[in-house]
């Protein structure tokens, strides 16, 4: 069959490294791609966000199966511009990706179906905001209610911190999104994701991820989109992820679905987990990068098989076949970032580092130019590795970040550390 990738990041890699060794894959064309991503599939420079750009490259092409990568075009409806189209879609509905596009309105589904989560409110003005602050007291957390780049949230360590942060996102430091905000109580625990695909009806659970935020060694410095990632997360055991189907994945699912607004795609539950339970910090509607690129690198060829039976409605009969492996992926990053960095700079050393079924270097931020790879992201290459045990992926993806030749560059030396 003949397959688009809607993306650019080293997710994409990652999705289009783990289809093309799917037998059924024929033709795959992702867009716009990146200088790995150009390395195995074809790229396509056509505008993402456009739904009706999308389906008439599909019908041009002849593409049988559609896979979007990132929030953006879910949220501009692509998936249903492809889905009226009658082509196989991998993706949800703009009313679906609302679990990521608003936080109000999955505080709101997570009420209606009683799934744990933090005590919260709705503010569109700042006075009462404020007041409800001064009330709570600290730690609090102030969200802008939209897509906000992963920005719009400010964990507040005091009062004084969620006052100013309700008065930037007022002052429309995230302009629309910030329009509505969401006061959060603070929860404590240890952070992991938790990856589902539904086709509306059926759930089945893909695999579980830890990722490093912070810039910085030691979890220090300002936040990023994450910094690396491992699978699986040993903190989300098996009784704490059924925990988590049980009260908060499938009452979700059926709650989308009484609405008339079924969840088809992956839903990714960022959950809190303290004293052996877990809340749900957040969804989104996609997968995490670079948590995709380990979960990938875990799935291999059978990714297609599962996303398919997802887009088919027909997951009560699928099953994933694992490995007793881990994987481990380090991101490397432009020096500068998060903050602003130069671009432009040259990678060398990749040529000659192999790339098998256990690791991988995932392209994010990078163009070619006349045979060279230059950074072009502040997020530029995920190295990933997979082991007999996660010790064993993180020694091997260190070995080969050691490979790169990127003056540049920098990565943080202890992924890994809280599971290890
Ligand atoms: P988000 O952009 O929604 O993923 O939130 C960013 C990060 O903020 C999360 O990954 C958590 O680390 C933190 N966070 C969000 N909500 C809460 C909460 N209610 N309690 C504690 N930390 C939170
Ligand atoms: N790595 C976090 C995310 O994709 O949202």
């Amino acid at each position: 069959m003949n397959i688009l990738i809607l993306g650019s990041g080293g997710r994409e890699h990652a999705l289009a490294w783990a289809i093309k060794q799917n037998p059924k894959t024929d033709r795959l064309i992702v867009a716009p791609g990146n200088a790995g991503i150009a390395l195995l599939a074809e790229c396509a420079d056509i505008d993402i966000l456009n739904g009706q750009t999308v389906v008439t490259f599909c019908e041009e092409n002849a593409i049988d199966f559609v896979v979007i990568g990132p929030e953006a075009p879910l949220a501009a409806g692509v998936a249903d511009a492809t889905r009226a189209a009658g082509i196989l879609t991998f993706g949800p509905s703009a009313a679906a990706a609302k679990l990521e596009a608003s936080k109000s309105f999955t505080k709101e589904i997570c009420d209606a179906c009683a799934a744990p989560t933090a005590a919260w409110a709705r503010f569109t003005e700042a006075a009462p905001a404020r007041d409800y602050v001064r009330n709570e007291g600290a730690p609090i957390v102030v969200k802008a209610d939209g897509l906000a780049a992963g920005k719009g949230v400010i964990v507040a360590m005091t009062v004084d911190e969620a006052l100013a942060a309700i008065d930037d996102m007022f002052g429309g430091e995230f302009g629309q999104a910030g329009a509505e905000v969401v006061i959060e109580e603070f929860m404590q625990g240890e952070e992991a994701s938790f990856f589902i695909l539904t086709d509306g009806t059926n759930a089945l659970p893909i695999g579980t991820a830890q990722d490093h935020k912070r810039v910085g060694d030691g979890d220090t410095g300002p936040n990023t989109g994450g910094m690396g990632a491992y699978s699986p997360a040993p903190v989300l055991t098996d009784a704490i992820a059924a925990q988590a189907m049980v009260e908060i994945v499938l009452p979700t699912i059926r709650e989308m679905a009484r609405r008339g607004t079924p969840y088809q795609g992956v839903l990714y539950a960022g959950l809190m987990i303290d004293k052996g339970r877990a809340r749900l910090v957040e969804y989104n509607a996609r997968f995490g990068d670079p948590e995709c690129q380990v979960l990938m690198m875990r799935l291999g060829a059978q990714a297609l098989d599962l996303l398919l039976a997802c887009a088919e409605g027909r997951l009560d009969q699928a099953q994933v076949h694992w490995a007793e492996d881990h994987a481990l992926t380090v991101v490397m990053a432009t020096k500068g970032y998060p903050g602003s960095y130069p671009k432009g700079s040259t990678i060398r050393g990749l040529d000659a580092l192999p790339e098998t079924s256990s690791q991988m270097v995932f392209h994010a931020g990078t163009t070619a130019k006349d045979g060279t790879i230059t950074a072009t992201g502040g997020r530029v290459l995920n190295v990933t590795a997979r082991g007999a045990t996660l010790a064993e992926a993180q020694q091997k993806a260190y070995a080969m970040v050691d490979a790169i030749d990127w003056p540049e560059g920098f990565c943080r030396r202890d992924i890994g550390w809280r599971a290890l």
